[in-house]
């Protein structure tokens, strides 16, 4: 009897708290809605906003990055506020500075981004910030920073150089036969990346261009994280993780493979030992004993050296298709440098060094330059944790994401002058010799604290696949004037990618 009487107090204890609980509910999800309806009023009155809701951009821009530096030409201050997706977009070297370096501690990268990309990267250095961040930036600061581990990073690009990327193209060279060269870079890249920092070699340049499941899942992990913050809400992707359907089921999958991939190196490293190898993983294992932790340390590497150096060389051949004038003279200072320095003997299976490759002041003014038009990464965000004003008196309201935009900034006229558009390498030179931009005018390896970690080694990558190119080879885009149209996600990438034909030099 008491049981039964103790049940029907519960029951209506139950049904009472199931009661408020749902009018709370749809208490607030009418008062989210009003105000949702009242932002939509007032974005709509905003001209910009209502161009992103209703996509009118489009008649006018093949990609968003050039509506966004339109409209950053445009605004009197530099910056631009897109009230829609709560972002302030800024070209201005000195909002960047304030951003990356002066007020570093109020602009980590925050939750929004990191649960963007937390599935794939965990707690890798590029989607982390604090102690964890200051802890794996130190330690590979000084892995990178090592004269043993950048020779070892020349060693390994140059035998993909001699050994897949210049057997590639001589078997097309003359054929007619039609090759993606983004695609070949990619593949190079990845091959390169994951030599660097597994010590394992994936083949993906090999001269049957095969398919790499690792490579295919790692480019659909990083696109379909990517795409989540396309959504309009993150209630829709973390909705659709939860109930693990459509793209986030195969995310899920994705990354397990990626995992997967990492687990077996770390344990084949602690079958075989790592103390004597050169990768990044058998460096990192000395200091670091959670599997785990050391696989979202190198799968973060992977993303940071993978596309980018491969979008990088994209937009440097497309530039150099429409401007033959600056390949004739790299080709003249290679010419010079290799016959004023003949290479030392343990270079010569190189055919150029590592020191030559520093006297090549024009060749480093050109990627700097293509890098400046076209760079990989075209924007990247911060989240202010208070309100804060920005030098260029924009206010910021705490939680707002805060973007460089490194792709405006490299068109604006009030920075780089009246022909910023022209690709143009001498600007970087005085005296034939190069000299280097404010990093906060050109953060196209981002600048301040978080700068880039692999910024030199990527340079000497480029460099060694360029030269090795031009000095063989001529490449022709099949059509160079056409502006480039960029595919959604992390790295700028051109969507369907560069059609090119090889030709030999002297045949
Ligand atoms: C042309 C090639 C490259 C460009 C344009 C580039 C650009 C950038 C940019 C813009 C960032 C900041 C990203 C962010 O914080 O959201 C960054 C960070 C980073 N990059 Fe690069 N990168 C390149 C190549 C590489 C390579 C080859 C490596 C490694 C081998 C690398 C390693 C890193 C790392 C570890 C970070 C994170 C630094 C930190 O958060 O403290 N990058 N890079």
């Amino acid at each position: 009897m008491e049981s039964d009487s103790s049940s029907l107090w519960f029951c209506a204890v139950c049904s009472v708290f199931s009661f408020v609980f749902f009018s709370f509910t749809v208490l607030f999800s009418l008062f989210s809605l009003l105000i949702f309806v009242l932002r939509l009023k007032l974005w709509c009155r905003c001209e910009i906003c209502k161009a992103f809701l209703t996509s009118s951009w489009t008649k006018d821009f093949d990609n968003l990055c050039d509506w966004y530096t339109h409209l950053l030409k445009k605004s009197s201050t530099g910056s631009i506020h897109i009230h829609v997706l709560g972002n302030i977009v800024t070209a201005d070297p000195g909002n960047v500075e304030h951003i990356l370096r002066t007020r570093f501690e109020n602009y980590p990268k925050g939750k929004p981004f990191s649960a963007l990309l937390g599935d794939l990267l965990g707690k890798g250095i590029f989607n982390v910030d604090g102690d964890s961040w200051k802890f794996q930036r130190k330690t590979a600061s000084l892995e990178l920073g090592s004269i043993s581990i950048r020779m070892h990073a020349f060693d390994i690009v140059e035998s993909e150089v001699r050994t897949r990327l210049i057997p590639l193209l001589s078997s097309v060279s003359g054929k007619q036969r039609v090759l993606d060269l983004q695609d070949v870079f990619r593949r190079f890249s990845f091959d390169n990346i994951c030599k660097f920092s597994f010590g394992f070699d994936p083949g993906c340049l090999d001269l049957s261009l095969p398919v790499s499941e690792f490579a295919e899942a790692f480019d659909l992990a990083s696109k379909l994280s990517a795409q989540r913050g396309l959504a309009p809400s993150s209630l829709i992707w973390k909705a659709k993780r939860v109930l693990n359907l459509g793209s986030e089921k195969e995310l899920k999958q994705a990354i397990k493979m990626v995992n997967e991939f990492a687990q077996r190196m770390i344990n084949q490293r602690r079958e075989v030992g790592f103390s004597d190898r050169h990768d990044l993983l058998s460096r990192f294992m000395g200091t670091i004993h959670d599997d785990k932790y050391l696989r979202d340390i190198v799968v973060s590497f992977l993303l940071a050296g993978r596309d980018t150096v491969a979008s990088g060389l994209t937009g440097f051949f497309l530039l150099l298709s429409q401007h033959p004038k600056v390949e004739s003279a790299i080709r003249q200072e290679l010419k010079r440098v290799l016959s004023a320095t003949p290479p030392s003997s343990s270079d010569d299976r190189r055919f150029v060094s590592f020191d030559q490759m520093r006297e090549m002041h024009y060749l480093h003014a050109a990627l700097c330059e293509s890098l400046r038009l076209f760079p990989p990464v075209q924007h990247d965000s911060k989240s202010a944790q208070d309100d804060d004003v920005l030098p260029d008196h924009t206010f910021v309201r705490k939680g707002t994401r805060v973007t460089y935009h490194p792709y405006a900034m490299g068109r604006m006229e009030r920075i780089w002058g009246s022909d910023c558009l022209e690709f143009n390498p001498e600007r970087w030179l005085k005296n034939g010799r190069y000299i280097p931009e404010s990093p906060y005018k050109y953060p196209v390896f981002q600048a301040g604290l978080r700068v880039c970690l692999g910024k030199e080694m990527a340079l000497v990558e480029m460099k060694c696949v360029v030269l090795a190119i031009i000095s063989r080879f001529n490449i022709r885009v099949l059509n160079p004037y056409q502006g480039p149209r960029f595919a959604p996600g992390l790295t700028a990438t051109v969507r369907g990618g560069v059609p090119v034909l090889v030709q030999q030099r002297g045949t």
